[in-house]
């Protein structure tokens, strides 16, 4: 793989997963956050994680202490936590992982055109908009590619990977090279709405929250259903939950506004009235059910 370098920007819940299997993978990696304090978190999670780690393998006798602490030291040291964009300049790879604004990401990636080595490749961990938007932004469409991880990063094993019409051969190649690198199955797809995952998961959800609005099942039916009668680890109404409300909306006003012939994309009213009523899910402690934490309340 000619991946040695990898860029990082944002050290948030997906960023910080993303330095860190880089890390693992014995890749140098450059951490960048614009905010100090996010930076220092996001390093903190990571120290933590690579100790747990360590500390597992040497319970299952898999490595002596002495073997899983230096692993672990090792990858942390080829972090470089940073707050300048002039460190970005010699990445082979650079990967955005910042908050979901596409305004913000195209500014973000005109920088990375100006700043960054002729041949890097440019990757957005987006959930919902379009990569090409931010390929030509970057002013160097044929570089660009999406790396759509999953979280938690150490943990899932898929990444997406993103080809435009306009991708070049060897950076799409090279992406799927580092996505099996870092320890991921990598599955190729094109430039359509939400990928292959979100494209199938959130038209179920909202099939869901329609079944629960015309009151055809209760919600803990629904959700009992899709569990033992499909095997899915949890329900449709509480993924939603897991996911946060706001965040589903957010996806779905995107993919209505823009695709509004898609008859999957539509949204319940139920949703919409939980949202601005400040029930987001398990986060706020309230969605479509009550949580304590990560429990059902
Ligand atoms: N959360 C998920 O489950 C999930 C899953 C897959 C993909 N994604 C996508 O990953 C991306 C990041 O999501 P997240 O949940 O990690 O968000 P987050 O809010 O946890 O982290 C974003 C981080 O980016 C930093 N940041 C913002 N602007 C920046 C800039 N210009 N330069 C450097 N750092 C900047 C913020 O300080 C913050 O720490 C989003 O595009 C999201 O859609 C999220």
């Amino acid at each position: 793989m000619a991946i040695k370098k990898v860029g990082v920007v944002g050290c948030g819940l997906m960023g910080h997963g993303i330095v860190q299997v880089s890390a693992q993978a014995g890749l140098e990696v450059v951490a960048l956050e614009t905010d100090a304090g996010a930076l220092e978190k996001g390093l903190g999670r990571i120290r933590k994680s690579l100790d747990k780690l360590a500390s597992k393998a040497v319970e299952k006798g898999k490595k002596t202490a002495d073997v899983a602490k230096a692993e672990a030291d090792s990858a942390f040291a080829r972090i470089k936590g940073t707050g300048e964009l002039g460190d970005l300049a010699d990445c082979d790879l650079v990967v955005e992982a910042i908050v979901e604004n596409l305004d913000v990401k195209k500014s973000l990636f005109a920088k990375f055109g100006e700043i960054c080595k002729p041949d890097a490749i440019f990757a957005s961990n987006t959930s919902s908009f379009a990569i090409g938007a931010m390929g030509e932004a970057s002013g160097r469409p044929g570089r660009m590619v999406g790396l759509h991880f999953f979280n938690p990063v150490q943990l899932m094993r898929l990444v997406e990977v993103v080809r435009t019409d306009a991708t070049d051969d060897d950076a799409f190649s090279e992406a799927r090279a580092f996505g099996e690198a870092v320890g991921k199955v990598p599955v190729s797809c094109k430039d359509t709405p939400g990928f292959v995952v979100n494209r199938l998961l959130v038209p179920y959800m909202v099939q869901a929250l329609l079944m629960l609005e015309r009151g055809d099942a209760s919600k803990q039916d629904i959700d009992t259903a899709m569990q033992f009668g499909c095997g899915h680890p949890m329900g449709p109404i509480t993924l939603t939950d897991y996911v946060g409300l706001d965040t589903t909306l957010f996806i779905l006003e995107g993919w209505c506004e823009n695709y509004p012939n898609e008859p999957a994309f539509q949204i319940p009213e139920i949703l919409k009235r939980k949202v601005s009523e400040g029930k987001l899910g398990r986060k706020t402690g309230e969605g479509f059910y009550k949580w304590d934490g990560d429990k059902k309340a």
